[in-house]
Formats: C-alpha cells, sequence, structure tokens
C-alpha cells in the first residue's frame, strides 16, 4: 500500500504526464495547423502578380472623406487593399468584404483594422487608468470584450495595445500607455495581447493585436507630440524596449512603427528597430504596420528624396504595411520591375500578412454577422465588466479624517460642482469614436442612481473648460464644441455653483480636463486646472464644508494646492461608459479604491520628465534641492494610492543572502488589513543594484501583486527574483548582464515602500 505522500507524489506524477502529454498533442496540432497555412500562403504567392502582393501590404482609409483618385471599391476589386481602415459599420464592412472575395481575382479576403483602445461600444477606462489598477487579469478580461464587441462589428484588428512608456505628463498621449515603469508597463502589455487575441485566432471573438507604436514616441522632447526622441541604447533596451518585447512574447501578431525620428532616424525607416531589435533579437514573426502616412512622410521628415524613396526605406527596412499613404501601391511595383527590390522580400514580407488571415479563418468566414451585432453590444456583463474597472482603477489621493466614503445618511442634500459632473463625452476620453455617448453615465447621474429619491442632488458647471487650439482630431472626432460663455455669463454661473454648494451638506467637485486635452496632437505646456477650476475650488472650500475632489483627467494635473486643502480626492481619469456609477459605488463606500499610480505626480511642471527611476547622483543627500525654487520631491510617488481600509508590511525577508548570476531567490513579506473595512493593497517590490560597471537606478520594481484583504487578515506575498528581473542591458558589453553586487529590496505599497532587506550576487 502506498503512503498518502507516495500516492500524492504519484498522482503528480501522473497528472504532469497528462498535461505534458496534452501539450505535445497541442503543440503537433499547432505545428501541423501552421504547416498548412505555410502550404496555402505559398500557393497563393505562386498565383499572385507584384500588384496583387503589393496591394496585400497596402492598407487604405474606408473613410468616404479619404482623397483617393481611384475609389476604393475598385482597389478593393483589384486587389489593393490587403487591409481597410477606419471602418466600424458592419453593413460598410461587409459591402467592401464581399467585392474582396467575389470580385477580386483570388478572393483574398480585407482585413479590417480599427483602433479599439479601451473599449468599442462598451468603453473601458483610459490606458492609463487601466495600469492603474495594477491588475493585469483585469485588463485582460477588458480587452476581451473590447475584442469581442469590435468582432461583432466586423473588426478584426486592433491597433493596440500602445505599449510606449511615459514619463512626461506634459505629453498628450501619456492617456494611452501604462505609465512610466518598464516593468508594469511590459505587465500591462501581456494582459492587452492575451485579452484581444486570446489562445486560437481561428475564435470569432478575437482580433489582431498590434503593439505601437514601436519605438520610444512617448519621449518626444519636451513632451511635444511628434518631436524627435534621442534616446540612449542603454535607456531603450531598459526603459522602452520591455514593455514591447513583452507583447513580441505575448504573441501580437503585429507592430506599428511610429511616426517620429529615433536618434535622427524615422523610426518607419529604423533597421536598428525593425531588424536586429525585432526581428533578430526577438524572433517576432508578425508583421509591422507604419503609422497612418508615416511612410510617405518619410518625405516630409526631410529623409526620403521623393516617395518613391520613402517606399523603399521603409520596405527594406522592414515595414510590412503602408497604413494610408499609398506610396507602396503607387512606388513599389515600379522598384521590382527595376531589379532595386527582389522579388523574394516581397514575398517575404507578404506571408505574414496572408498567414494572419488564415490564421483568423478569414477565408473560411469573411463576412461579419450582422444580425449579432447589438446583442453583443447590449450584453449587460460588458457594462458590468466596465463598472468594475472603472471602479479598480481609480486612486485615492488624499482622504483626511475619513473624509470618505460618504454616509448616505449625510449626503441629504449633495452639490456635483464643476465643468466634468455632468459631461458625457468626458467620461469616455480619447479614441472612443465609437462608443456611444448616449450610453454613458455621468457623475451626477450616478450619484442620483446612488441616492434615488431620499436625497436632493442638483449640479452646477461654474466654470466653462476650453482648449486654445484645437487640433484635426477634435474636430474629426471630439464632440462640436460649446460656444464660449461670455464674461457676464461667467460670473453668473460661477456664483450659481457656490450658491448651490452653501445649501448642500456635501460637494462633489468634479474636475480636471475634458476628454480631448489628451490624447495624439493634445501635449500641454502648463499642468493647471484649464480654465478657472482653480479659482471655484477655493471659493468652495472656504465655505468649510464637506467636499470631496473628483478628478477627470487623462494625466497628472497640478493639485498641490488642493492635496493641502480638500479632505478628500479621488482620481478617476475618464472611467469609461460606467464612470458614473462605479464613482458613486467608491463615493458612498460600495466599492473601496484600490488603484495605484502608474506616474509619479508631479508638484508643478518644472518638475517634468519626472519618474521614480533615476540614478543616485554624487549628491543623494540633496535630492530634494535640485531646483533653489521648487522641491524635487513629487507630490505623490509612482505606486502610490490610499484605501479606506489600512494596511501593514512586516517581515520582508529573501530565502538566500547569496547567488550566482542565472540563479533565483525569492522574496517574501507579510501584509495585513489592519483597518475594518475589507480592502485592496498592491504590494509591490523594488530593488536596487548598488555598484556595477553602470550606474543603476536607485529603485526598479519587480514585483508586484494586488491582493483583496477581509479586515484583520494577513497574507505572505511572494516574489521571485531570476536572471529576468536581475539583469540590465550594458551598453559597454552590448548585452544583458547580471553582475556581482550587493543589492537592496524594498517591499510596500508604494515606490517610497521602506522595509528593506538585501542580498550578494557573487561571482
Ligand atoms: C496614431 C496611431 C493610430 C493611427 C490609426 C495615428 O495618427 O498615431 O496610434 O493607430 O493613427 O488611426
Amino acid at each position: 500500500m502506498k503512503t498518502p505522500s507516495a500516492a500524492r507524489a504519484t498522482s503528480r506524477l501522473l497528472l504532469t504526464c497528462a498535461l505534458l502529454g496534452i501539450t505535445y498533442t497541442a503543440t503537433l496540432a499547432a505545428q501541423s495547423n501552421d504547416a498548412e497555412i505555410n502550404r496555402k500562403v505559398e500557393d497563393l504567392l505562386r498565383q499572385m502578380t507584384v500588384e496583387e502582393k503589393v496591394g496585400q501590404l497596402s492598407q487604405l482609409g474606408g473613410m468616404p472623406f479619404i482623397p483617393d483618385s481611384i475609389k476604393i471599391d475598385e482597389r478593393v476589386r483589384r486587389g489593393h487593399a490587403g487591409s481597410i481602415l477606419w471602418l466600424s459599420d458592419p453593413k460598410a464592412i461587409n459591402r467592401l468584404q464581399h467585392i474582396a472575395v467575389e470580385q477580386s481575382r483570388l478572393h483574398i479576403p480585407a482585413i479590417f483594422g480599427l483602433d479599439v483602445i479601451h473599449g468599442f461600444k462598451t468603453i473601458f477606462p483610459i490606458p492609463l487608468a487601466m495600469a492603474a489598477s495594477w491588475d493585469p487579469a483585469l485588463v485582460e478580461r477588458s480587452q476581451t470584450v473590447a475584442a469581442r464587441e469590435a468582432r461583432a462589428s466586423g473588426i478584426h484588428w486592433t491597433f493596440a495595445p500602445m505599449v510606449d512608456i511615459a514619463r512626461d505628463a506634459r505629453w498628450g498621449r501619456i492617456i494611452e500607455g501604462a505609465g512610466e515603469d518598464p516593468y508594469l508597463g511590459a505587465a500591462i502589455a501581456r494582459a492587452q495581447v492575451r485579452g484581444f487575441q486570446g489562445t486560437d485566432l481561428g475564435n470569432p471573438e478575437r482580433v489582431l493585436a498590434c503593439a505601437k507604436h514601436f519605438a520610444g514616441y512617448g519621449a518626444a522632447e519636451g513632451g511635444r507630440d511628434y518631436e524627435s526622441v534621442y534616446i540612449s541604447e542603454d535607456q531603450m533596451w531598459n526603459v522602452y524596449l520591455p514593455p514591447f518585447q513583452a507583447a513580441a512574447e505575448a504573441g501580437a501578431v503585429t507592430f506599428m512603427s511610429a511616426y517620429m525620428d529615433l536618434n535622427n532616424v524615422p523610426a518607419t525607416a529604423n533597421r536598428f528597430l525593425l531588424q536586429d531589435v525585432l526581428r533578430t533579437a526577438w524572433g517576432f514573426q508578425g508583421f509591422v504596420v507604419s503609422d497612418a502616412n508615416a511612410v510617405g512622410d518619410l518625405v516630409t521628415h526631410g529623409f526620403a528624396t521623393d516617395k518613391q524613396d520613402a517606399g523603399f526605406r521603409a520596405l527594406t527596412a522592414g515595414v510590412n504595411m503602408d497604413m494610408a499613404s499609398h506610396t507602396y501601391l503607387d512606388h513599389i511595383p515600379a522598384l521590382v520591375a527595376a531589379g532595386r527590390i527582389p522579388m523574394s522580400l516581397i514575398d517575404e514580407l507578404v506571408r505574414p500578412v496572408l498567414a494572419a488571415k488564415f490564421k483568423l479563418k478569414l477565408f473560411e468566414h469573411p463576412y461579419v454577422d450582422e444580425s449579432r451585432t447589438e446583442a453583443v453590444f447590449n450584453a449587460p456583463e460588458h457594462r458590468q465588466a466596465a463598472r468594475v474597472a472603472a471602479q479598480r482603477s481609480a486612486v485615492l489621493l488624499r482622504n483626511e479624517s475619513a473624509a470618505l466614503p460618504l454616509t448616505k445618511d449625510a449626503s441629504k442634500s449633495v452639490a456635483v460642482i464643476g465643468p466634468l459632473g455632468d459631461s458625457l463625452n468626458d467620461m469616455l476620453g480619447s479614441w472612443t469614436t465609437f462608443g456611444l455617448q448616449s450610453d454613458a453615465v455621468t457623475i451626477l447621474q450616478g450619484i442620483k442612481y446612488k441616492l434615488g429619491s431620499a436625497s436632493k442632488v442638483e449640479f452646477a458647471p461654474g466654470v466653462q473648460i476650453r482648449k486654445q487650439f484645437v487640433s484635426m482630431f477634435d474636430t474629426m472626432l471630439g464632440p462640436k464644441p460649446t460656444p464660449p460663455w461670455t464674461e457676464d455669463q461667467s460670473a453668473a454661473e460661477f456664483a450659481k455653483a457656490v450658491e448651490l454648494a452653501k445649501r448642500s451638506d456635501v460637494i462633489v467637485l468634479a474636475l480636471g480636463q475634458a476628454a480631448t486635452m489628451s490624447g495624439e496632437l493634445a501635449s500641454q505646456a502648463s499642468l493647471e486646472l484649464p480654465g478657472r477650476q482653480q479659482q471655484l475650488m477655493e471659493a468652495i472650500v472656504a465655505l468649510g464644508k464637506p467636499v470631496v475632489l473628483v478628478l477627470v483627467t487623462g494625466r497628472p494635473v497640478n493639485i498641490t494646492w488642493a492635496a493641502a486643502h480638500v479632505p478628500a480626492i479621488l482620481e478617476v481619469w475618464h472611467a469609461g461608459t460606467e464612470a458614473g456609477n462605479a464613482i458613486a459605488d467608491l463615493l458612498f463606500g460600495d466599492a473601496v479604491p484600490g488603484g495605484k499610480l502608474p506616474v509619479t505626480w508631479p508638484l508643478s511642471v518644472g518638475q517634468e520628465p519626472l519618474y521614480y527611476a533615476h540614478n543616485l547622483s554624487h549628491d543623494p543627500k540633496n535630492q530634494d534641492q535640485r531646483y533653489w525654487d521648487e522641491a524635487s520631491k513629487p507630490l505623490y510617488p509612482f505606486g502610490y494610492g490610499l484605501s479606506y481600509t489600512s494596511f501593514s508590511f512586516t517581515n520582508p525577508r529573501v530565502s538566500r543572502k547569496e547567488l550566482k548570476a542565472g540563479q533565483s531567490l525569492e522574496v517574501s513579506v507579510d501584509v495585513e488589513n489592519t483597518g475594518s473595512r475589507a480592502g485592496d493593497e498592491v504590494a509591490q517590490l523594488y530593488i536596487h543594484q548598488q555598484t556595477g560597471s553602470a550606474s543603476r537606478p536607485v529603485r526598479e520594481l519587480k514585483g508586484f501583486e494586488r491582493l483583496t484583504l477581509a479586515p484583520h487578515e494577513k497574507r505572505t506575498v511572494r516574489f521571485q527574483l531570476g536572471e529576468r528581473e536581475l539583469r540590465y542591458w550594458n551598453s559597454a558589453a552590448k548585452g544583458w548582464v547580471v553582475e556581482p553586487a550587493k543589492f537592496d529590496v524594498w517591499v510596500g505599497g508604494s515606490s517610497d515602500a521602506p522595509l528593506h532587506a538585501g542580498f550578494t550576487v557573487t561571482r
């Protein structure tokens, strides 16, 4: 008879064998599927003319206003449209797909691509907010919903995730990424790819992911969108590339080359990025699409001599598909005919495009079932997922004397004051053209639903906020601008808001930025609250009544005054379709904030660029005196966020004091909920390599876990530190190194965590 432990061992062995067996069978199936796809791709390639091949490398704008001498129907018929973008109506998509499949010579379906960034019909919080959840599983689930809705509309490909590291809050597109940190960024990138693509692209509820903008776009000088970036090799590998590598490793089928110059070579013709890094170092097998018009714009950059040269340089650098500029269509066939581009290179670039179509099963099922679209759009579980996502991405920045949560009893009259209090579009954020505005719940509505008829909930905008410059995105995608208030109107609205505050029990100040104030071409030189919001806040706080500041933004803004004078500050970002309901849940304690900042929050704009993982310098003692007119410490550190309960971290320990390169160790810590209500804490692990052949950042995030703990519950959190976490790219060695050195370890609830341990990597 077997002892219990022998029995356990046997059953573990059997289980392992069974799992290995399944994996082995699955691998064989995948291999034979790949072989089958390769055979089909080669079969097609043999039949294709050079124009048809270049057609597969071309993505055409499907919108009627895109100027084109040859109408899109005819282009599709001729096989000129490997992909079509910016269409979202299933009828329009099916119409063009019928032409591609039934009227083009080789019947190759088109891939329809669109920016489904944080939801399609049901809008989730903006990506920066989703990163603030520090919850990759939540991010994955949200993008699964986005994929399902997009696919129900006929979209096969999203231009997401945007995984650009952003360390400058002036840059408008900080809203689209996961913030400043490569480790967090990589975790969120992986989760998004899994959410969009799942494990089987043949599943009709999945879409192709596209990691963008490859690479370094977030380091635009001065935060000015599209400007050149200059990034050292060291910074490139250690900071900007890891989220892209994570996306590639998670199986992202496509990448998008960025617009800007990277170290003076446009990313769209950059062989270092597209060959050395993406294909050689990472073994990427998918395809690269340019950013919109970026191939043609190589001429505008002052890089290519003319469009033909632009096409030549982008294509030979490794851009498979030309987004919207028609440069490939117009010039590549002639370059092939002239023998300047070998057909073998064209074939190599076409293969992954055709393979993606086979993997998506587009040849078998090219059309979208229009009768299903509405049902998928209206699935109640999608809205519920959006509500949970909005709850989990909010960050509680301040909560003096437990000002939050509010109680229903003490809120018989509530004043919602501020320009973001009842604004549908501003709940949604950027890239939400296809989310139907009328579906969103505003803060005012959410609080009204929550309190019902037992309370009086009133609204006054108080001030108006407007952009000084209106970009083409605002005109194309944004809501119609409201006419500016006259001076008299402004004074009257301001007074009305103060009057409302005076006669209310509680004031919810809804301040921040309009959705169009962040995003592409929406960088800022100032981080002050736009309009007269600061004055409004000061006037309301002066009344001495209970005030809560609900911040609606796509980036950090200057709230230094508020951080000293407003008892409670809740950053809710642009929280999506269910914003108002989720915010009301948080304000009244039906949900507990547990998000943490994915970016360091500045005191003022002069501190930007700002990030926690800076180097020590020769003068770390005076780190807070880097300016004489401003502290250099941020207002809130990276990883910071409060809860309605409290947590303690104790007993940090390492499984070994010494290890060699290639070995790993475990760091563990006990986390306890020391308060009286359940809540979430994000346990974070930071390391610092004390010495080496390069200076290393003061702290680097190398592990995190979001936990839900019941009152007084205590749990041990364990982190593994292995080669991946301990290595860094050393530009002198031109490679990854794990160096013999002493390492510090900190664990806790933010990048300021004081709890310390250490270990040594020996020779
Ligand atoms: C943006 C990309 C986007 C593309 C297509 C560009 O302007 O930079 O992020 O995917 O347009 O809409």
